[in-house]
């Protein structure tokens, strides 16, 4: 191979990776979607619609099934390696099965300051046949000690990808908890799945991913008697507890002055009645 051809295929490799870590025309951010599965070739395109630079981070860039997702996503996309991907974005969203990921997110690079979005359901299905939890803590929380500097996030679990494809496909807005220990970050991600269409809510700190990540054993029932119709979880806002609640039936959550600010998707709760 001649110098003059190896420094083309060099720049050839920079250029697929050159992605502006904000994009000028919308000001958002840079996301990088690791694995091009089910759940990666849906938020993909579903945020390159909105405006997010998006770079894949596959194991196969070249793979006629990227080069597909990349015509499919459009707006200058690109596809790199995992680690290239998470090193040029600021949001790093993390769509490979629960089994693969202490290798992927351990080989990421430095992500310090970055927000990791965990969409994982580290399950597997007990004799019973129900799914049982694969871990004693969550799969967000060993992220975030594998990687101590990122802003971890758990979102988009509950959902299949057709939500994220067409959220008005269940008839209104799926919720999606949303845990992290990272305020702004929550705030980032809440933001983001308000405009996918989605209902987000502040499911408190990460550690609250056991419990989201219970929800999805909890969705996957009716799939697993082969039922007609399958669960997607919607909160709906009730105003009864904050009419009768007071701090003597519970002490309010230490950080209750710092709640994350989600947007509103539904209308007000009725106000209380009067007595
Ligand atoms: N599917 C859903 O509806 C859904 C809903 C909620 C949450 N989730 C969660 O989302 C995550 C992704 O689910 P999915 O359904 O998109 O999975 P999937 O279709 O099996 O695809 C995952 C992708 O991860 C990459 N990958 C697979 N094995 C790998 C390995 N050993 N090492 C590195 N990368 C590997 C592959 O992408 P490349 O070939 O590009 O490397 C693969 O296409 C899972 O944790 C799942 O629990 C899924």
């Amino acid at each position: 191979m001649t110098t003059k051809t190896t420094g083309v295929i060099f720049l050839l490799m920079a250029m697929t990776i050159a992605l502006p870590a904000i994009a000028a025309d919308t000001g958002k951010p840079t996301v990088a979607i690791i694995g091009t599965g089910d759940m990666g070739d849906s938020l993909g395109p579903r945020l390159a619609g909105l405006g997010y630079p998006i770079i894949y981070g596959t194991r196969d860039p070249q793979s006629e099934k990227v080069m597909q997702l990349l015509a499919q996503t459009g707006r200058g996309a690109k596809a790199t390696t995992a680690a290239e991907a998470a090193g040029v974005a600021e949001i790093v969203l993390l769509a490979v099965p629960w089994p693969a990921m202490e290798t992927v997110a351990q080989n990421l690079g430095d992500l310090k300051g970055k927000v990791v979005i965990d969409i994982s359901m580290p399950s597997d299905q007990a004799d019973d046949g129900y799914y049982k939890p694969m871990l004693e803590t969550s799969s967000a929380e060993m992220i975030q000690s594998w990687n101590p500097g990122a802003r971890v996030v758990k979102a988009f679990a509950t959902q299949g990808s057709f939500i994220i494809d067409d959220p008005d496909s269940v008839g209104g807005p799926a919720t999606i908890p949303i845990a992290s220990d990272d305020r702004a970050a929550k705030e980032l991600v809440a933001r983001m799945a308000a405009e996918i269409g989605l209902d987000p809510v502040d499911a408190g700190p990460l550690r609250m991913s056991r419990e989201i990540e219970a929800l999805q054993r909890l969705y996957m029932v009716p799939l697993l008697q082969r039922r007609a119709a399958a669960w997607e979880p919607y909160f709906r806002r009730s105003y009864y507890w904050e009419c009768i609640w007071d701090d003597t039936m519970s002490n309010p959550v230490a950080d209750a002055d710092d709640l994350a600010s989600i947007p509103e998707t539904q209308g007000p709760a009725r106000p209380c009645p009067g007595p």
